[in-house]
């Protein structure tokens, strides 16, 4: 039997991933816990829980054959993998954020702006195209709190529903992209078990509200 192995993103991604699976006929066997390998209730789909950055690294590589992640994500990590199929959730945006009360997007004498992100090649490369030169401060989450340390000037960041930024006095500036989940696929598996992966594409496409066009 050809088995498909699947990376799954720990974080807000994980529960609509399963519930999709679900309904594709591929139940993960019980809760993740601490075990990181799940069977599903397909004999020929079995899953892998990993942080969500890791995810597109096993895919990319091989490890798994297909993964569910965030184009947020994917996009910052530079992976070459195939993109069949989105998802439909998981929506929000990559935005520049900064104090409401300080002026945008020229800073008092002309200085540098600091930028904490947990997305440092997506903020580079948003600045560099706009010929605006910034300083990246690399951070791994939190990252709203960074202009109330100084630590930063801006942010760069993930906006949902703009609790967290109206939480800590921030406002949305720019928008630099809209995310959601996909599946991926790793390029030489996807030709070796095309059947396999045609008829996990039709299952999960099946039954979602915008397939009964
Ligand atoms: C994400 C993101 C924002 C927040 C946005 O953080 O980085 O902080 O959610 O959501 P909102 O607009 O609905 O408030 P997450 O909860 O993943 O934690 P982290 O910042 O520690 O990565």
């Amino acid at each position: 039997m050809i088995r498909l192995r699947i990376a799954l993103a720990k974080g807000r991604l994980y529960q609509p991933s399963v519930e999709r699976f679900t309904r594709a006929g591929a139940a993960p066997a019980g809760d993740a816990g601490r075990r990181l390998l799940i069977p599903s209730s397909d004999p020929a789909i079995e899953f892998l829980v990993v942080k969500p950055g890791d995810v597109p690294v096993y895919v990319e590589s091989g490890a798994a054959d297909l993964g569910v992640t965030g184009t947020d994500v994917l996009r910052e990590s530079g992976a070459d993998v195939l993109e069949p199929l989105e998802l439909g959730f998981g929506a929000c945006r990559l935005v520049v954020a900064s104090p409401a009360a300080a002026p945008y997007p020229e800073l008092p004498g002309g200085i540098t702006a600091r930028v904490a992100t947990k997305y440092p090649r997506l903020a580079q490369s948003h600045f560099a195209i706009a010929g605006r030169p910034v300083d990246i401060i690399q951070v791994n989450g939190s990252v709203e709190v960074a202009p109330l340390l100084n630590l930063s000037h801006w942010i760069v960041d993930l906006v949902d529903t703009g609790n967290t930024l109206r939480a800590n006095g921030l406002v949305e500036r720019e928008t630099i992209l809209c995310c959601g989940a996909v599946l991926v696929a790793n390029r030489a598996s996807q030709k070796l078990k095309l059947d396999a992966y045609l008829g996990l594409m039709a299952r999960l496409a099946l039954g979602e509200p915008w397939s009964r066009a």
